[in-house]
C-alpha cells in the first residue's frame, strides 16, 4: 500500500497542470515539486532542499522551543526566529532593572550572550518512512529507541501522515545551550500587538535573535560556560535585493495543524459549533481581564502574555468562519462528497461510516472543548496541582511563587464566575460531585462565589500544602477528576483525530488519492518539516480595494503614537526617522526614500511557521515568516490562493534594526553582509 500511495502522489504531482500555490512538502519527496517550483522561479535543486548525503538547506532550520521555527544564518550558529516566538525566554530573563521586552537588547559579544534554561532547538538529522517496518511489527517506541542511539542528543519521533495511511521517522538533533543574542524593543517587536495582529498592511518587526552552542566537539550539550559557538552544516545567505510583485518565495518550516480532508459533517461542526461557541466564550475571558486591566498598569503587564495568548486564536476563529463561509467550504464539500459517492459506489459506505462516527463523537469533542475553554481557563486550580506534585517542598514554593506573581484574585473570581456558569449550561459531562457542589450553593454561580471567598490559597501568604489539603480549592479540582476521564477518549488535536474517526479517514483518504487523480495531496501539517512555495502577491481585500504587498516605514510613522502603548515607538526610530539616515537600508518605494518592513505571499502556511525562513529563488532569506492575514485563516481548512497570504518581516527591517536601533553591526558583519 505504501508503494501505491507514493505512485499516486507522484503522478498527481506531474499530471497536474495549473498548479496552485498550494500545499506543505515533505522536504525528502520534494522532487515531486520540483519540476513546479522551477516553472515559478525556483533556481536550486531538490538536493539543495534536502539532503543525507550532502549539507542542504534543512540543516539550517530549526524548531524552536516546540512550536516555532527558526533559521541559522552565520556559521558560528546564529539563530533568527519571531520575537513572539523568543517572547517566553525573553520574558523569563526581564527583570525591572533589565527590562528587555520593553527596552530591548542586545549583546555586545558572545560572552554578553544570555543563556535561557529550559530553552531547546530541533535540528533534523533525516526523515525516513516507517510504514512498512510498524507493519512488519516493530513499535513506534522500538524504532524511536533506535534511532536516539545513533547519535549524541539524538531525539526521535514516528509520525503518522494521511491519517495513518504513511508513517515516517523523524530524527532531531537537540540543543538546550540556546542563548539570547538580541531582540528589539516590543513597540518593533510586538508593534500594534493585538490590534494588528492577523491584519495587513502590517508594520511588526517580529524578529528576535538567539545562537546555539555545543561542545568542544560541535555536539549538542547542556548549558556550560565553555561551550562554543554551534557550526552548522549550512546555514542561510542573506539577500538584501529585495523582493517585488509576483517574485518567487519559498518558506521552510514547520507548520502545526491543518484539516485539508475533512468532511462537511466535520467543517460544519468547526464552523457552526466549535468556533462560535470558543468566540463567545472567549469575549467574556477577554473583556474580563481587559477591564481589569484598564484599571491599573500593573494588571495590565500581569495579564499582557495572558491577554495576548487569549485575543490570538479568537481572533484567528472569527476569520475562519467567515472564510469557511465566505468560501462556501461546506457546500464544495458536499458536492464533492456526493461526486465521490457516485463514482466510488463500492467505497461510499466510507462517507456514512464518518457521519456515522462524527455524530457518536460529537457531544464528547465538544465536552473536551467546553472543558478547555472554560474550566481550563480558572487559573487557582494550578496551585492545587502544584500543591500536590511529586516536587520537592522548596520547588513547589518557587512555583507557587511563579504562578502568584502574574495572578490577580479578584480577576480571577471573575472568570470563575463566568465560566462556571456557561459549563453549568452548555457541559452534558457534568461530575456528580461537581453538581452537587453546584447544588448546595444554588448554581454554579453561588458556588464560584462561595469557592473564591473560602478558599485561603488566593495569595502567596496563605500557600502551604498543609493549608491546601482542607481548601476547597482543592475540593473543586477533585470533583473534576471524573469529567477528565470522562473526556479522555475525546481528547485529541482535531475532531477527526479521535482513533474511531480516524480508522475510518485513513481508508477514506487513501481511496481520494486513487480516485481524484487532479488532486496535489500533500499531507495535513503536523509539526514536521515542510515546504511551501508561492510568490509575492498583493490581493483584492474588498470590492476596489487592492492591498499592496509591501509596507515601509512610512507606515510605522503614521501610526506611531506616545498615547497608546502598543503604538509608541522608540524615540531612536523617531531620530533615524527624522534625519533619513538609512544607511544600506534606505530604497527608493513608491516615490519616497523609505526602509522597507513587511510583505505578503502566496505560501501556504499555518501557526508553527511562524519564524520560518522566507527565501527567493536562489535560496536566499529574504524574510522572516510571522503571520496571515484575517482573510486567510481559514487556510487551515480550505486554502485560497487569490485571497490566502502569509506576512513576512522583510530581512532588510530586521538588518536596519539591528544596525540603527540596536547598534549590533557586529551581527551584520557575521552574516557576511
Ligand atoms: N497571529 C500570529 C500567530 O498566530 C502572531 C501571534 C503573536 N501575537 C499576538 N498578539 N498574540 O501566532
Ligand atoms: N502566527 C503563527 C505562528 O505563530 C503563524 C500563522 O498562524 O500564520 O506560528
Amino acid at each position: 500500500m505504501k508503494r501505491l500511495l507514493l505512485i499516486v502522489l507522484l503522478l498527481s504531482a506531474t499530471t497536474f497542470s495549473a498548479v496552485a500555490d498550494k500545499g506543505m512538502w515533505l522536504p525528502s519527496l520534494i522532487s515531486s515539486r520540483i519540476k513546479d517550483m522551477k516553472s515559478k522561479g525556483f533556481k536550486l535543486s531538490a538536493e539543495d532542499i534536502y539532503s543525507i548525503n550532502k549539507a542542504s538547506l534543512k540543516d539550517a532550520v530549526v524548531l524552536f522551543d516546540g512550536g516555532c521555527t527558526g533559521e541559522i544564518v552565520s556559521e558560528k550558529g546564529l539563530l533568527l526566529t519571531n520575537h513572539h516566538c523568543g517572547y517566553d525566554a525573553i520574558q523569563a530573563l526581564s527583570t525591572v532593572e533589565h527590562d528587555y521586552l520593553t527596552y530591548g537588547f542586545w549583546a555586545k559579544s558572545h560572552a554578553e550572550e544570555l543563556p535561557c534554561p529550559g530553552l531547546k532547538v530541533h535540528i533534523l538529522v533525516r526523515m525516513e518512512e516507517v510504514t512498512e517496518r510498524l507493519a512488519a511489527g516493530e513499535s513506534k517506541e522500538q524504532i524511536i529507541a533506535k534511532a536516539e542511539a545513533e547519535g549524541v542528543g539524538f531525539r526521535a519521533s514516528v509520525e503518522s501522515m494521511y491519517y495513518g495511511n504513511i508513517a515516517y521517522l523523524f530524527i532531531y538533533r537537540e540543543f538546550s545551550d540556546v542563548r539570547l543574542v538580541g531582540t528589539p524593543p516590543s513597540a518593533i517587536g510586538k508593534f500594534g500587538a493585538d490590534n494588528d495582529n492577523w491584519i495587513w498592511p502590517r508594520h511588526t518587526g517580529d524578529f528576535s535573535v538567539f545562537r546555539i552552542y555545543a561542545n568542544e566537539q560541535n555536539e549538542p550539550a547542556e548549558y556550560s560556560a565553555s561551550n562554543k559557538p554551534y557550526k552548522p552544516a549550512r546555514h542561510f545567505k542573506v539577500s538584501t535585493k529585495g523582493v517585488k510583485e509576483g517574485d518567487f518565495t519559498m518558506i521552510y518550516g514547520f507548520p502545526g495543524n491543518t484539516q485539508e480532508y475533512i468532511t462537511s459533517d466535520a467543517v460544519r461542526y468547526i464552523s457552526e459549533l466549535s468556533d462560535p461557541t470558543k468566540i463567545a466564550l472567549r469575549t467574556e475571558r477577554l473583556d474580563i481581564i481587559g477591564r481589569a486591566q484598564a484599571t491599573s498598569a500593573k494588571i495590565r503587564l500581569q495579564y499582557a502574555a495572558k491577554h495576548a495568548n487569549i485575543a490570538n486564536a479568537w481572533k484567528k476563529w472569527q476569520g475562519e468562519v467567515k472564510g469557511i463561509n465566505r468560501l462556501g467550504t461546506v457546500a464544495k464539500k458536499l458536492a464533492y462528497e456526493e461526486r465521490f459517492r457516485r463514482e466510488n459506489p463500492d467505497k461510499a459506505y466510507l462517507l456514512d461510516s464518518l457521519a456515522a462516527a462524527y455524530e457518536r463523537n460529537a457531544e464528547g469533542y465538544f465536552n473536551y472543548e467546553l472543558y478547555s475553554e472554560t474550566i481550563r481557563g480558572i487559573e487557582l486550580q494550578r496551585v492545587v496541582n502544584i500543591a500536590f506534585s511529586s516536587a520537592s517542598e522548596e520547588a513547589k514554593m518557587a512555583a507557587a511563587e511563579l504562578f502568584y506573581k502574574d495572578f490577580v484574585l479578584e480577576v480571577d473570581r471573575q472568570l470563575a464566575v463566568a465560566m462556571l456558569t456557561q459549563y453549568e449550561a452548555k457541559g452534558t459531562f457534568i461530575s456528580e460531585e461537581l453538581k452537587a457542589l453546584f447544588a448546595a450553593h444554588g448554581g454554579a454561580k453561588g458556588y464560584a462565589e462561595w469557592l473564591y471567598d473560602n478558599t485561603k490559597l488566593g495569595s502567596m501568604e496563605g500557600f502551604t500544602v498543609e493549608a491546601a489539603k482542607c481548601d476547597p480549592m482543592t475540593e473543586f479540582v477533585m470533583a473534576l477528576q471524573p469529567i477528565m476521564q470522562r473526556i479522555k477518549p475525546y481528547t485529541y488535536r482535531n475532531f477527526s483525530n479521535i482513533p474511531d474517526i480516524e480508522r475510518w479517514f485513513r481508508p477514506y483518504v487513501k481511496a481520494l488519492m486513487e480516485w481524484d487523480k487532479s488532486r496535489a495531496f500533500f499531507p495535513d501539517a503536523n509539526l514536521t518539516l515542510r515546504v511551501a512555495y508561492g510568490k509575492v502577491a498583493g490581493y483584492e481585500y474588498a470590492d476596489g480595494e487592492y492591498h499592496l504587498p509591501q509596507t515601509t516605514l512610512e507606515g510605522i510613522m503614521e501610526k506611531d503614537n506616545p498615547e497608546i502603548y502598543d503604538y509608541n515607538i522608540p524615540q531612536s526610530l523617531r531620530d533615524v526617522y527624522a534625519t533619513k539616515d538609512y544607511g544600506r537600508w534606505g530604497v527608493t518605494m513608491n516615490g519616497k526614500y523609505t526602509v522597507p518592513v513587511c510583505f505578503i505571499a502566496t505560501n501556504h502556511t499555518t501557526g508553527g511557521n511562524s519564524g520560518s525562513p522566507v527565501i527567493n529563488g536562489n535560496g536566499e532569506l529574504i524574510g522572516i515568516n510571522f503571520d496571515r492575514t484575517w482573510l486567510s485563516t481559514m487556510s487551515d481548512i480550505e486554502f485560497d490562493e487569490t485571497l490566502c497570504r502569509n506576512i513576512i518581516c522583510d530581512i532588510r527591517y530586521v538588518l536596519f534594526v539591528m544596525d540603527k536601533v540596536g547598534g549590533a553591526g557586529w551581527l551584520i558583519d557575521e552574516m557576511g553582509i
